[in-house]
Parts: structure tokens; C-alpha cells; sequence
């Protein structure tokens, strides 16, 4: 797996990013014993399956087997490739990359930097231009919605006056590059290249911010009815709409379990000026995933409160799916005679507001309403279809209790009986498998060989991959088994390879820890060992363990020969050969004996 980069400097850009400070960063991690335990991100739960040893360095999902270091974390989490996701990782520790790159890189940290120095001036900027006399129609507008000076304040909010190239006068007297203002997103340059002009004009500017307060990028809404209504920042190196979310950063020190994610700048800046501060906007696009696990991690619940129009409607069930399908507990909340959060609440205040928060209806339940608003159900067919469909629905809660209350519920609301609606749902529920959490194994309760779904290969594959984990665990271990294996000894390629890297690190006192292990194999072998190193290799005593599986395989690979030698003898006629694959055949029934 290491494509490009030496190990050595893969390995020091692995230990130089903390495992619990990078998962931590998506995952909302609680120490449970030795290991942390958190909502896995890579699969739907609702209880804690997911969990990182912060000694080894790693992380593995008991529910759905994921795992491996920070880096295979990395690469899942953000949908990188190893390349990428150890560039990543090289960004955050600050580790310089070899090849050329690193200038490419520096520059672009330098870029990154000036991107968010530009922002910072501009938004100073837009917000001192709202005070100018020359703009009070800005100012009557913001008043007429009813905005207070204090979340003006607060939110940075801004004005970008109707000239063409105020800003751009105002950044170059900061002595920004030409090629900085650009890439900002803030500044164009004129088609027939004589020169550069404002992108923003006209509007009322909502500065974006990331968790950690940067200026990231702009929203800027017309004085009037005038379309585009709203523009925002372009991508940039340091905006990405898909991985933000508008006002995240007060909602997150909000100091409550759970956050309101509504449609527009306007509906967050209206609820927070009403004092309900735990709102954040998804910025103008559909919720994405890594929206969702951001969410996942600043929030026990997340309410969704999308405008009730068609479009708002298609918006909140894509949301709710997305979001439930990463493990969040959603909800929606529904305003009445559709209106928006910011016209709600300026027309009934914080407290009728706070109620429909408290009767936000779970999934379930707005799916079941979804399909009632769908179907006609007055007619039998309807009715029929409405049933089956709901049940379809019902079928899919896997906690019992929580299924049988929304049976009874759902039965009682839209008068049908319990019995068939139980019926129907019993039907459909498949029965489930359930995972083993880690737990003290004694050696000699290894897998046996005879795993009769497994084949000779897969055990043996699965014997060395232990080999190598127990190594990996305690090196010290290398020394009482290297006059019985060598590099020969693995089937596999790919764990002859790690093997090679384990041996010589191990001889030459450089050791080796279970995290580097997992990034000398592919991304999907680095699920399994995570597994094992996790679960399966907590032996009482490592050497008994490991000298049991060497003996397994060693007599995996008896059989085997023997098997063949057998073969041999029953189709050769050659009498020399037969008495040598005799003589064969002795000592391994010897060799077996005495094992
Ligand atoms: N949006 C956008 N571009 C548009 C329209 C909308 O990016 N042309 C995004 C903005 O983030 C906006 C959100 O979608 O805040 C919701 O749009 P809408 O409901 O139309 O706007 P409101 O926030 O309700 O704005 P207002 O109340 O000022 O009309
Ligand atoms: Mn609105």
C-alpha cells in the first residue's frame, strides 16, 4: 500500500495524528473501560458499536467491521484515496511531503491563509459599509425584518454597495495580489481583461464561518424582489459548501442535546434573535453526508425544519433518510399554513416556536403522514395499499418495543385494526444476526481447523494474519518463534510482504506497532486485522497462542502434502518415485505424531 511515500514517513505522519483527535473530530467518543465508544460513521446505529483503542491506535466497528488506523479512518470518513488522505493527514501534523509536492503544498497552506485573511478584511469591510449614511437603504431593510442591532452584530452581518469595484479598491489598498482576490471568490476580472470588479453588489452579506470562527465565504441577498435572489461564494480553497453548515459555530456551544437545521441564513438569524440559538442552515444544497456526521457528532437529535412546499418536502425526506442512514436520531418539525421558521416565529413568538420543536414528529411518524397525504384512503384499495405501505415502513424500526408502540399508535391515529396491522409488519421482519463484542479468548479456544464453511486457504490466511497481529502486538514474541517460521511460511502474498517489513523492523529494534501493520495491507484487509487485533488476539498468554497457530498451520500444511503424496502414489508408475513419496509420507506421519 505504500504507493509513493516511504513507510517511514507514512509511519510519521500516522503518529503525529492522534487517532483520538482526528475520529474525534466525527465522532462524539465516550471512554467505556480501556476504549473509546462512539456512534459508528460508516454505518446506521443508534448504539455504540464503533469503537478506538487509543493505546493501539486504532479503531473497529463491531457492527459492521470496519477498522483500521487513523489513516484507513481518514480515507473512509472523507472518501479519499491512500494518496489523499495521507496528504491530509500530512497537512494537519504539519509534515512536509517530499517529491516537488512540498512547495506545491506550502504554497497552497500559504494560499489557504491569504484566502481567509481576504475574507476577514472583506466581511470587516461589508460590515462597516452598513453603518456608511450613503447605505441606508440596507440598514431600513435589515430593520424592516425586524433584525436587532445585536445579531447584526453577531452574525457580522454586511452590506456590499452597488458600485462596481469598491471592494476590489479596498483589498488592493491591503496590497492583495491580483491572483489572491481571484481565488477568493470575492473579486472577477472583467471578460475583456482590463481590470477586476466585485462579485458581490446590491446585497446584504452573511459572512460564513467554519467551527473554529474563519470567514470562509459570503451569502448576499437583494435589497428586494429582484432574482438571484441569494449569491454565494464559489468553492474555494477554503470554502466547501457540502462540508459546512451556516452558524454552526454558535450551535455548537449552544449548550443543548440537540439542533434545528432549517433552509435559510434568515430562518437561523431570526430564531437566534428569539433566543433559540441550537439552529444551523445546510447553506442553499441538499444535506450532505459529511453535513450529516458533522451533525451526528454536535447533536444526540437533529430536527429538521424545511419550508413545506414540494420542493422543502423532497429536501426533508432525502435529509431524514441521509441522516438516519449515518445513525442520527431525526426528527421533523412542521410548520403550520407554510410558512418558514423566520416568518413563524416573527408572527408567534419563541414560545409557540418551542412547542412545535417538542412535537417534532420522529421518522416513522412523518413518513406514515407522508403516506396518508399520498393516498386516498377512503376507498378499500386505498386503504389496502395505505396498509401494506405503512407496514413496509413499520417493518423497517428494529427495536421491538419501539416497533410495537408505533403499531399501536399508527393503528389507533388512521383507524386500522392492530391485529392486521401487526400481521402485516410480522411479515416483513427478517430475523437478524447479532455481533459478538471483544472478549478475553483463551488460547486454546482458537477457531479450529475444521471450519468446515472455510476452506484449508482461508484458514490459513486467517492463521497468518493472527501471526502477524500478535507480532505486531508484542515484538518481543519474534524472537521465540524465528527459528520456526520464515518469509516462505505465509501463503499470502500480501502477508509474506508485511511479514518481510514486520521481520526486519523487529531485527533491527526498530519495532512495529499494530496501526503500522494495518497500513502494509490493502484497505479491506486492514478491516479484518483491525477486527482481529481488537477482538480476536486478546490471548491470556501471546506465546502459547502463537505457537498454537503455528502448529495449526504447520499441520494444515502436513495434510495438504500428504494428501498429495497419496494422489501421486495411487497415479505414478515409476517405482523410484513411489518408494521416495513412501519415505515422504513416513515422515510427516512421524513429524504428525510427534507435533
Ligand atoms: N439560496 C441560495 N440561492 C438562491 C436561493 C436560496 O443559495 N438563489 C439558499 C440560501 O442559503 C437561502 C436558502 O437557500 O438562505 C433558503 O432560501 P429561501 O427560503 O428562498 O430564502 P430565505 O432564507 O427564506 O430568505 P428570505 O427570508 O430573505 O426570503
Ligand atoms: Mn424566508
Amino acid at each position: 500500500m505504500f504507493v509513493k511515500y516511504p513507510e517511514e514517513l507514512i509511519e510519521e505522519i500516522r503518529m503525529n495524528n492522534d487517532i483520538l483527535d482526528v475520529v474525534g473530530e466525527y465522532v462524539k467518543l465516550e471512554k467505556k473501560g480501556k476504549n473509546y465508544f462512539g456512534l459508528c460513521p460508516f454505518h446506521r446505529e443508534k448504539t455504540p458499536s464503533f469503537s478506538v483503542d487509543n493505546t493501539k491506535q486504532m479503531y473497529h466497528c463491531f457492527g459492521c467491521g470496519k477498522g483500521g488506523s487513523v489513516i484507513q479512518f481518514v480515507m473512509d470518513a472523507e472518501n479519499l484515496d491512500y494518496i489523499e488522505a495521507i496528504k491530509l493527514l500530512a497537512e494537519k501534523a504539519r509534515i512536509t511531503l517530499p517529491e516537488g509536492e512540498s512547495e506545491e503544498e506550502k504554497k497552497r497552506a500559504l494560499k489557504t491563509q491569504e484566502i481567509i485573511k481576504i475574507n476577514t478584511d472583506a466581511a470587516r469591510f461589508y460590515y462597516e459599509q452598513l453603518n456608511d449614511k450613503k447605505n441606508l437603504d440596507a440598514r431600513d431593510y435589515l430593520q424592516k425584518r425586524k433584525v436587532s442591532e445585536g445579531v447584526i452584530k453577531k452574525f457580522g452581518l454586511g452590506y456590499s454597495s452597488n458600485e462596481w469595484n469598491l471592494l476590489y479598491s479596498f483589498l488592493k489598498s491591503k496590497n492583495y495580489s491580483d491572483e489572491d482576490l481571484i481565488s477568493s471568490g470575492l473579486i472577477l476580472a472583467k471578460k475583456s481583461g482590463d481590470g477586476y470588479f466585485d462579485r458581490f453588489r446590491g446585497r446584504v452579506m452573511f459572512p460564513i464561518f467554519d467551527l473554529r470562527g474563519n470567514v470562509i465565504g459570503f451569502g448576499g441577498r437583494v435589497l428586494d424582489d429582484s432574482l438571484p435572489k441569494y449569491m454565494n461564494s464559489p468553492e474555494t480553497l477554503v470554502y466547501n459548501k457540502r462540508r459546512n453548515l451556516y452558524a454552526l459555530n454558535f450551535a455548537k456551544n449552544s449548550g443543548e442535546k440537540r439542533i434545528i437545521v432549517v433552509e435559510g441564513y434568515m430562518d437561523v438569524i431570526s430564531l437566534y434573535q428569539f433566543g433559540i440559538i441550537n439552529t444551523v442552515a445546510s447553506l442553499g444544497t441538499a444535506l450532505t453526508e459529511s453535513q450529516g456526521r458533522i451533525l451526528k457528532k454536535y447533536a444526540e437529535e437533529i430536527i429538521i425544519s424545511y419550508d413545506a412546499d414540494t420542493a422543502g418536502q423532497a429536501a426533508t425526506m432525502r435529509g431524514l433518510n441521509l441522516l438516519d442512514d449515518i445513525g442520527c436520531n431525526v426528527k421533523v418539525l412542521l410548520i403550520p399554513k407554510g410558512k418558514d421558521p423566520d416568518e413563524f416565529i416573527k408572527a408567534n413568538g419563541a414560545d409557540a416556536f418551542k412547542k412545535l420543536v417538542d412535537n417534532a414528529l420522529s421518522l416513522v411518524e412523518y413518513k406514515i403522514k407522508v403516506l396518508k397525504s399520498q393516498i386516498d384512503t377512503t376507498a378499500i384499495d386505498g386503504k389496502i395499499s395505505f396498509l401494506n405501505k405503512a407496514a413496509d415502513i413499520l417493518s423497517k424500526i428494529d427495536n421491538s418495543v419501539e416497533q410495537e408502540m408505533y403499531i399501536k399508535k399508527i393503528s389507533q391515529e388512521y383507524d386500522i385494526s392492530q391485529e392486521s396491522m401487526f400481521a402485516e409488519v410480522i411479515k416483513r421482519v427478517k430475523p437478524k444476526g447479532n455481533y459478538k463484542p471483544a472478549i478475553k479468548i483463551d488460547s486454546t479456544k482458537i477457531k479450529p481447523v475444521g471450519n468446515k464453511t472455510k476452506s484449508d486457504e482461508n484458514n490459513l490466511v486467517h492463521y497468518e494474519r493472527i501471526i502477524l497481529s500478535l507480532l505486531s502486538i508484542d515484538n518481543s514474541l519474534y524472537r521465540k518463534i524465528e527459528d520456526r517460521i520464515n518469509l516462505e511460511f505465509f501463503t499470502l502474498e500480501e502477508n509474506r510482504k508485511a511479514a518481510e517489513i514486520i521481520f526486519t523492523k523487529i531485527k533491527d529494534k526498530k519495532g512495529i506497532v499494530p496501526a503500522e501493520l494495518l497500513n502494509l495491507v490493502s484497505n479491506e484487509s486492514a478491516n479484518n486485522f483491525a477486527s482481529m487485533i481488537q477482538g480476536e488476539c486478546n490471548f491470556e498468554d501471546n506465546l502459547r497462542a502463537i505457537l498454537d497457530i503455528i502448529k495449526k498451520i504447520e499441520v494444515i500444511k502436513l495434510d495438504k502434502r500428504q494428501k498429495e503424496i497419496l494422489n501421486m502414489i495411487s497415479s505414478s508408475g515409476n517405482k523410484e518415485d513411489v518408494d521416495r513419496l513412501k519415505e515422504e509420507l513416513k515422515s510427516i506421519l512421524i513429524q504428525k505424531k510427534s507435533m
